[in-house]
C-alpha cells in the first residue's frame, strides 16, 4: 500500500469527491471558497471553478445525460463546469434559513440524497438537531427522510442495495438502514460501528466490491475499512493530515482510493505543522476495489 499527494494545499475545506468513469476524471469541492474541482488522472491537468451567488458548495455528482449537479446553500442545482452557470433543481429547509446543505451522493435509481446542517462554530460542534436528509428523484420531487440530524454526511449502499449506511457526524459512529430502492425509502435504523476513542468523527465515506465501507475520521488522521457486518476495523491508513474529509474509489480499474482533506480553522502553526492538510491523496495497492458511483438521474 503507498499513500501519495496528488494535489497539494489546493483549498480549505475540502471535501466530496467523486470519479468520472467517462473522463477518467476526479471531480471534488471546496465547500467554503466555493469552488468545484476537476482533476484529470490521464493528463494531470487540475481545472476549477468558482461559483457566483453562491456562499457553499458541498457535494458534486455526475448527470446521467452528461455534465454535473451539485449541492449549494439549500439547494440542488444543475452545473455548467466550463461556465460556471448553476440553475435550480430544487430548494430544502425552507423552514430554517440557518442551515446548509452537506455532504450528498446518488442512488442505483439515481435519486441525489443530499442532508443539511446547522450552523457550526468549530469542526463538529453544531447547533444540535436542525439537519435533515433528503433526495431528489429524476424529476426533481424532493423527499424528507430523517429530521434532527447534527451533521449530515456519509452515505454508502451495499451493493445488492438493500442497505444503506448513513454517517451523522456529531453521533460518532455509522448507522445501517434497510434500503427499499424501488420506493427509495429507508427504514430500521441501527447503529453499525462506533468510532473508537481519540480516533475523531466520522465524515464522509464510501464501499468497495467487498461491501466493506471506508471512512474518513476527521480529526482522526486516518481512513479506516470497516466490516458492516461485526463493525471491526480490518484497515487503518494512517495519514500525514488530522482531518481527512471523505474518500472515494476511482481510476480504470476502481482500484485507486481518493482522499479529500481540511485545514479549516487551522491556526497559523498549525498550517505550517501540516503543510499537506488541504490536499487530496491517492492510495494504492490496497488489495481490493471500490465500485463505480452513481450519477443523477435528472
Ligand atoms: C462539514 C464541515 C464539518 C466537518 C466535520 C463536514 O462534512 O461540511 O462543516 O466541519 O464535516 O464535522
Ligand atoms: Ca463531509
Amino acid at each position: 500500500m503507498s499513500v501519495s499527494v496528488v494535489l497539494q494545499r489546493v483549498g480549505e475545506l475540502l471535501e466530496g469527491p467523486h470519479w468520472d468513469e467517462k473522463s477518467q476524471c476526479l471531480y471534488f469541492i471546496d465547500i467554503k471558497t466555493p469552488v468545484v474541482h476537476q482533476w484529470n488522472r490521464t493528463t494531470d491537468e487540475h481545472k476549477k471553478v468558482v461559483l457566483q451567488n453562491v456562499k457553499t458548495v458541498t457535494s458534486v455528482v455526475g448527470r446521467k445525460q452528461g455534465g454535473l449537479a451539485v449541492t449549494v446553500d439549500q439547494e440542488y442545482a444543475t452545473l455548467d463546469f466550463e461556465s460556471g452557470e448553476l440553475k435550480s433543481l430544487a430548494k430544502v429547509d425552507r423552514h430554517n434559513p440557518e442551515t446548509r446543505m452537506n455532504d450528498g451522493k446518488c442512488d442505483a435509481m439515481g435519486r441525489y440524497w443530499a442532508g443539511t446542517m446547522g450552523p457550526e462554530k468549530v469542526p463538529t460542534k453544531v447547533e444540535p438537531e436542525l439537519g435533515t436528509l433528503y433526495s431528489l428523484d429524476k424529476d426533481c420531487n424532493v423527499i424528507c427522510h430523517l429530521s434532527k440530524i447534527g451533521i449530515s454526511n456519509g452515505m454508502a449502499w451495499s451493493s445488492d442495495n438493500r442497505t444503506m449506511y448513513y454517517i451523522d457526524t456529531v453521533t460518532k459512529q455509522v448507522d445501517a438502514f434497510d434500503f427499499d430502492l424501488e420506493g427509495g425509502r429507508i427504514s430500521n435504523r441501527r447503529s453499525i460501528f462506533k468510532v473508537p476513542e481519540n480516533k475523531g468523527y466520522a465524515d464522509g465515506m464510501c464501499i468497495d466490491e467487498e461491501g466493506k465501507l471506508w471512512i474518513a475520521l476527521y480529526f482522526g488522521t486516518s481512513v479506516v475499512r470497516v466490516d458492516p457486518q461485526t463493525g471491526d476495523i480490518l484497515k487503518l491508513l494512517e495519514l500525514p493530515v488530522s482531518c481527512p474529509t471523505s474518500c472515494c474509489f476511482g481510476g480504470p480499474d476502481y482500484d485507486e482510493l481518493y482522499i479529500t482533506s481540511t485545514h479549516q480553522y487551522f491556526t497559523e502553526e498549525q498550517l505550517k505543522q501540516e503543510p499537506l492538510a488541504g490536499s487530496v491523496f491517492k492510495v494504492t495497492n490496497l488489495g481490493v476495489k471500490g465500485v463505480p458511483p452513481h450519477n443523477f438521474g435528472g
